[in-house]
């Protein structure tokens, strides 16, 4: 059994600091299968459609300029309850309040430089990876 699939996003804060492989191997230490990945410089079109939801906030623009500063890696993680466990992997948003041993406590700089990102939901997860890859995409 494969378990269920999220979304991730190793942020330009992580790629720019060589960080993709320190990043993988919490991943894979945490339970969690990269089934797809691929590096991309992301346009602005692309980020302001990912966080369309934050549209309103007003760390929104912030959040875009960041996330087309440089080149992130787009991920499909496996496992069981993936979203949850890779939240878990990933630790709190605010990287003072991220748990020992997670993704953000060991590597981000901010809230807004947080080196990961990662799906809340199932649903959201399903509708974040479909805007970067195709099933033929995934191999788990
Ligand atoms: P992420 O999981 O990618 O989803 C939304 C992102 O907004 C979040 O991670 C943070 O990096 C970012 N974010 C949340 N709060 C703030 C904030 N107060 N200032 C800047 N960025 C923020």
């Amino acid at each position: 059994m494969a378990g269920t699939r999220t979304f991730s996003i190793i942020k330009p804060d992580a790629t720019e600091r060589n960080l993709t492989g320190a990043v993988n191997k919490v991943i894979e230490e945490g339970g969690l299968r990269i089934v797809a990945q691929r590096r991309i410089k992301m346009t602005r079109e692309q980020a302001e459609r990912f966080y369309s939801v934050h549209a309103e906030r007003p760390f929104f623009g912030e959040l875009v300029d960041f996330m087309t500063s440089g080149p992130v890696v787009v991920q499909v993680l496996e496992g069981e309850n993936a979203v949850a466990r890779y939240r878990d992997v990933m630790g709190a948003t605010n990287p003072e309040e991220a748990a020992e041993g997670t993704i953000r406590a060991l590597f981000a700089k901010s809230i807004g430089e947080n080196s990961a990102h990662g799906s809340d939901s199932d649903e959201n997860a399903a509708i974040e990876i479909a805007q970067f890859f195709s099933e033929a995409d995934i191999a788990g």
